[in-house]
């Protein structure tokens, strides 16, 4: 089925494999996806300059077909005088998983968001999307270097400054999604917007006429299906790639992933700084106990890497495992290839089965 994101972006399916930073949109996920007749989609947040070439590059090397890249532009916070030390319990933490006490910093030198979209765009990539901030001082030059601009919206007035910025594509962004809102508006820490899907996706494919793509707990060919009939042009999948072959999740995130359920996930700013959607495992479960609060985003993941990185070596019980709320139908691991065969297929059999007038 085609739809006009198909004609957009080249593309055979309304399918986008969703950016995941973190490591886990390798280029052979990414490529695969691309060549299965949807949109992969590299993760290029918090990754050094070299890095992005050659994941770029990489990918490049592995499909002729269309892909994206996601890059994270949240507004700058800058620390205040008050900035609050770093958590005790972090220490703690650390004691308790063997790990050396006061490691370096896990601060990493990233390009700002001008010098990744330069490298996006040298390198001709031609689809970028970006998060956590309007596309708004970035559209210009995408377009007059040939790409495509998608921006993420988590409520309608967001979606309308994707659009009179000049962007090409809105993700409507419901609060089932895994990983941070992309929230860009101020909110109070009370009053963070948390529209599910279902709500968002009409509200905003009203208010709009770009090409709208749902993404937040759609896992299957009923979601897809539900989906556009909702008015959206395509699906943005997060979690049901994360469990595909070719994914970077190491096997202690896997394993979370396949034992959770609907209930499994929080949304809480413990993990970064920010509010993001993860599984509540012992990290998240420790900082709500105690009433912890975490540092300012980045700076809260930046601190806790070295405890990240441990943990997803054993059981990830202490690492980030941002997942959506679809869990309970992540059942296996499969190639990325026959996730977008069979979303396709199930959504010809959903489509079958509807009553006809
Ligand atoms: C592990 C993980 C990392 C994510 N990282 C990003 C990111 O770097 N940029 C982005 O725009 N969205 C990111 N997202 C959100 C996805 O784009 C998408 O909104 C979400 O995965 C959709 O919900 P689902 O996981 O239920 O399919 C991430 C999601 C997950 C699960």
């Amino acid at each position: 089925m085609r739809t006009p994101l198909c004609d957009r972006l080249g593309i055979d399916a309304p399918i986008v494999q969703a950016p995941m930073a973190g490591g886990w949109t390798t280029p052979a996920l990414v490529a695969a996806v691309s060549e299965a007749g949807g949109l992969g989609t590299l993760a290029g947040g918090r990754v050094p300059a070299d890095e992005l070439g050659r994941l770029i590059e990489e990918t490049r090397r592995l499909t002729g077909k269309p892909f994206g890249i996601n890059l994270l532009d949240p507004a700058p916070t800058a620390p205040g005088p008050e900035d609050p030390a770093v958590p005790p319990i972090l220490q703690s933490i650390r004691q308790r998983l063997g790990l050396p006490a006061n490691p370096q910093s896990g601060a990493t030198d990233y390009p700002s968001t001008d010098e990744a979209l330069e490298i996006a765009l040298a390198a001709k990539v031609p689809v970028v999307s970006f998060a956590m901030g309007s596309p708004r001082p970035y559209v210009e030059r995408a377009h007059a270097a040939g790409a495509l601009v998608a921006g993420t919206a988590t409520t309608v007035a967001e979606a309308e400054e994707v659009e009179a910025c000049g962007a090409d594509l809105v993700v409507a962004q419901g609060a089932e999604a895994g990983g941070h809102r992309s929230t860009f508006a101020e909110w109070r820490a009370d009053e963070l917007p948390l529209v599910g899907t279902m709500a968002l996706v009409p509200a905003i494919v009203d208010a709009v006429k770009l090409p709208v793509l749902a993404a937040g707990g759609i896992m299957d060919g009923r979601g897809l299906v539900a989906a556009l009939a909702l008015g959206a042009a395509g699906v943005q999948f997060g979690t049901r790639f994360l469990l595909a072959s070719e994914s970077g999740a190491p096997p202690s995130y896997r394993a979370q992933l396949l034992a959770a359920d609907e209930t499994s996930t929080v949304m809480t700013d413990v993990f970064s700084g920010r509010p993001a959607r993860g599984i509540r495992n012992a990290f998240a479960r420790l900082f709500h106990a105690s009433g912890t609060r975490p540092l300012p985003y980045p700076r809260q993941g930046a601190a806790a890497s070295d405890i990240y990185r441990a943990s997803l070596e054993t059981d990830a019980e202490w690492a980030i495992l941002f997942a959506g709320q679809g869990l309970r139908l992540a059942t296996r691991e499969q190639p990325a290839a026959e996730i977008v065969r069979e979303l396709l297929e199930e959504m010809q059999e959903v489509l079958n089965r509807l009553p006809t007038r």
